[in-house]
């Protein structure tokens, strides 16, 4: 493997922290790192029963961790209450009336709920779902917009043992229906609508859909937001409004065991089908607290803003859960970074004076297309410190955050991490860590990642080879729902014992970990991962289609874009007008943002004697509009010719 990092990542000026921020951040020195990440390491559990003793247990746990390769269970015989942790806990102290979410809707309108409001609300909902039915252990789905209640839905689900499985709202019928009978949910909490630019998106409308293929389900919750004429279901829809209104505000919190399943949450892989990445309670709480706590050191005075969606991992860990549990507050943002223009989120920071600032290098990207002039012309002096995540960030576009919206003084930590992992993992602590535009540093606490080769032996400094993790961690996966096999295969059958992660990485001279991307066969657009095999079955399941290749072209805002080549079924003709229903189809099967950027429809595929498709050259052949690579296991050669003139059009 090589890479395009290679030369910056043992070139490139660190940028420090600065002192004022090194001397009230609770790692203030590398140091300090060294020390506490090596007692992390070699003895995880005296560091983690000291990070887990800053939260409540019902009962305590007989043992910090037991592993068995690849089964995990942290804080064994623990009894815990997450939303306990999230809200109770702070009910006895001063954070009692503290703002813990300060809501904006696209048109301005807002809403703010102090921890004890968040605390009733949460009750309220509980009550409501316990009213209806839902026990612990039923999985709901939650399909739903960035608005208070979808946060208030997921903690009602941890406080009464429920499993939520939340389903990001640009998914397609077909997606919730998947997910719903992959996981037997038997609820579904939504809303009529959601904004989405001004324009209200029907949410209910998809999931009546969803249910004509899926029977399971005993109640569906409906939030009003926009209003939208809806049919309600008798016995079957219940308005959000009604059943709170009817439901007590007074919970008390059951403990749960810390295995105890808190959610489940569906991510692409290699294979058409998405996995339904399983997460449980002590040690995902664990994770996120501490990792909340040290990296963007949180603290009561902050005011801090991940702009994610609640449909991620990332407004899981990092809206939902972990801001909570360390009590901050938080701005919540409905709808899109460019709404009604893009200042959009610069206004918001000078509004609540936001400290911390979480986004994705996408956004950045497009920031930077719009212009320096949008948040010139706002007051950002707030901002301490920066973050990033999903996809490794070029340094144009750290250069960029960290002058125009950093001012030159917050460090920028950028966090590598995936959905299974739950929390980050690899990671600058923002008071101690060096920094380089481009990598995500140094692991952290507890996080043994390595960098092996195809023997399993560790790559030497500066070559690129799998990132993998050699010991369990709090947060990590407890499995594939549904699938021991597959979390097996996918995750742990590489290196026996050790996970694979799926990326390629390669460290620099001052051990510093660079993310190359993904090895397997998944894109990743925008930050959000598409599996290409899933957008391939996509397209075969059009009538029209024999055969299909999705492979990623560089893409200047996106990271990446999508890009199909299809071979259509004898009787067929090509023509632009098949070309957009299969763009649609696939928008319509998967949702909007696997929707293919361009689409050819081709005579034939560049294939290997045994049938394979050589996904490589079509890669080298969209980033750079000829073939170089090795073409020796082709078929037949001509095809790429025919492919070279097809793309020059
Ligand atoms: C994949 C995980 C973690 C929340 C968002 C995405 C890529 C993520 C970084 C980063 C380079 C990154 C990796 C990873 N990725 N963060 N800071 N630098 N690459 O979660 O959908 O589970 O995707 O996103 O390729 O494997 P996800």
């Amino acid at each position: 493997m090589s890479t395009s990092t290679e030369q910056q990542s043992t070139e490139a000026a660190a940028f420090l922290p600065s002192p004022e921020f090194a001397a009230t951040a609770r790692i203030s020195s590398m140091e300090q790192y060294e020390e506490m990440y090596r007692e992390s390491i070699d003895s995880p559990d005296t560091f983690w029963a000291k990070e887990a003793n800053d939260l409540s247990w019902q009962e305590p746990w007989s043992s910090v961790l037991e592993w068995n390769a690849p089964d995990a269970k942290w804080f064994s015989g623990a009894k815990v209450n997450m939303a306990e942790n999230c809200l109770d806990r702070h009910l006895t102290s001063s954070r009692k009336n503290k703002a813990a979410i300060l809501w904006e809707g696209e048109f301005g309108e807002k809403r703010t709920f102090t921890y004890q409001q968040l605390h009733r609300e949460v009750c309220r909902f509980s009550n409501a779902l316990l009213n209806e039915g839902v026990q612990a252990g039923d999985r709901v789905l939650l399909y739903m917009p960035m608005i208070p209640e979808a946060v208030i839905a997921m903690l009602a689900c941890a406080r009464i043992g429920a499993v939520h499985s939340v389903v990001f709202g640009g998914f397609s019928v077909e997606s919730i229906v998947d997910r719903l009978s992959d996981c037997q949910a038997t609820y579904v909490v939504t809303s009529d609508g959601s904004y989405r630019r001004g324009k209200a998106i029907p949410l209910k409308a998809n999931v009546d859909e969803a249910l004509k293929s899926y029977s399971g389900v005993k109640k569906c919750f409906v939030v009003q937001r926009t209003n939208t004429d809806i049919e309600m279901i008798d016995g079957r829809d219940v308005w959000w409004h009604d059943v709170t209104e009817a439901a007590s505000v007074h919970h008390t919190a059951p403990g749960f065991d810390s295995e105890h399943p808190l959610f489940i949450l569906y991510t692409s892989g290699s294979t058409g089908k998405p996995k339904g990445v399983l997460h449980t309670t002590g040690g995902y709480m664990v994770g996120t607290y501490s990792t909340c706590k040290y990296i963007f050191d949180m603290n009561d005075e902050d005011v801090y803003w991940c702009t994610a969606d609640v449909g991620w991992i990332t407004g899981h860990s990092y809206i939902c859960y972990g801001p909570l549990l360390n009590g901050v507050t938080q701005v919540m943002y409905e709808g899109a970074p460019n709404y009604p223009d893009f200042s959009r989120f610069w206004k918001m920071v000078e509004d609540y004076s936001v400290s911390i600032f979480y986004t994705a290098p996408t956004a950045i990207r497009a920031f930077i297309k719009a212009g320096d002039d949008l948040p010139n012309a706002y007051d950002l002096s707030s901002l301490r410190l920066l973050g990033t995540v999903g996809e490794p960030i070029n340094p144009e576009a750290w250069l960029w955050y960290h002058k125009v919206i950093g001012g030159g003084k917050c460090p920028i930590v950028d966090t590598w991490w995936q959905t299974e992992t739950g929390a980050i993992m690899i990671s600058p602590l923002p008071g101690a860590t060096p920094t380089k535009p481009g990598t995500a540093t140094r692991p952290f606490f507890g996080v043994d990642a390595v960098i092996l080769d195809e023997n399993g032996n560790e790559c030497p400094l500066n070559t690129s080879g799998k990132l993998v993790v050699r010991k369990p961690w709090p947060s990590m996966l407890r499995g594939i729902y549904g699938d021991p096999q597959r979390f097996k295969d996918t995750y742990w059958s590489e290196y026996e014992g050790y996970y694979s992660v799926g990326d390629g990485a390669q460290k620099d001279d001052d051990k510093n970990t660079w993310i190359i991307g993904r090895l397997d066969d998944v894109l990743n657009v925008s930050g959000h991962r598409l599996g290409t095999a899933e957008i391939e079955s996509a397209l075969v399941a059009h009538s029209a289609v024999a055969e299909a290749a999705i492979v990623g072209r560089p893409h200047e805002i996106k990271g990446q874009a999508v890009v199909g080549f299809v071979i259509l079924k004898g009787d067929q003709e090509a023509g632009d007008e098949l070309v957009q229903e299969l763009r649609k189809h696939v928008a319509n099967l998967i949702g909007a943002l696997a929707r293919p950027d361009d689409l050819y429809i081709v005579a034939a595929l560049p294939k290997t004697r045994s049938g394979k498709i050589m996904r490589r050259l079509l890669k080298e052949l969209v980033a750079t509009g000829k073939v170089t690579g090795n073409t020796t296991t082709l078929e037949d050669p001509k095809v790429i010719d025919d492919l070279v003139a097809k793309l020059q059009g």
